[in-house]
């Protein structure tokens, strides 16, 4: 029997809800990402329910999520390397608040690992230097 393991214990499904529901009130709010992702997300509740099952694979193992990152984000041209740490911010300040602090930096690290892969995806470029975001 596989165990399906939370990356670390304290991490619930309540946790990444809030986390989820949070982060994209902060991205929303955000001049920059805000009209990127209201002009490309119609159902913002169907793509809310996506992403918790999403953190829920990647946090919890819970295999929730069946989807394709990378063709859903090499589409979207107008997103710019700077961009990425600005996401990070949010989505850094959100995971403090929401889990104990050993959690939230595990966090914080697995969310900084799929931003740089998506984002060599994005770019397109096998040479590029790997993103260096604070
Ligand atoms: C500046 C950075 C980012 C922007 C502007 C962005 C924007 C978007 C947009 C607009 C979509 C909806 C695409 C669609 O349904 O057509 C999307 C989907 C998604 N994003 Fe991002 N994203 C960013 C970074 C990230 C990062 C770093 C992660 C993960 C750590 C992530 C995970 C996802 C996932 C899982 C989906 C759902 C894909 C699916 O439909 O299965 N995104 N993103």
């Amino acid at each position: 029997v596989i165990k399906r393991r939370p990356i670390h214990p304290s991490i619930t499904q309540r946790h990444i809800d809030t986390l989820v529901d949070t982060f994209y009130d902060a991205v929303w709010a955000d001049a920059r990402l805000g009209p990127i992702f209201k002009s490309r997300i119609a159902d913002r509740p169907a793509h809310l329910a996506t992403m918790k099952r999403f953190w829920s694979a990647v946090l919890m193992h819970t295999g929730a999520y069946k989807g394709k990152p990378v063709p859903a984000h090499v589409k979207l041209t107008e997103v710019v390397e700077s961009d990425f740490p600005r996401w990070l911010d949010h989505f850094g300040r959100c995971a403090d608040r929401v889990f104990e602090p050993e959690a939230a930096v595990l966090v914080r690290a697995a969310a900084r690992r799929i931003a740089e892969s998506l984002w060599l995806a994005m770019s397109g470029d096998p040479f590029a230097p790997p993103p260096a975001w604070r």
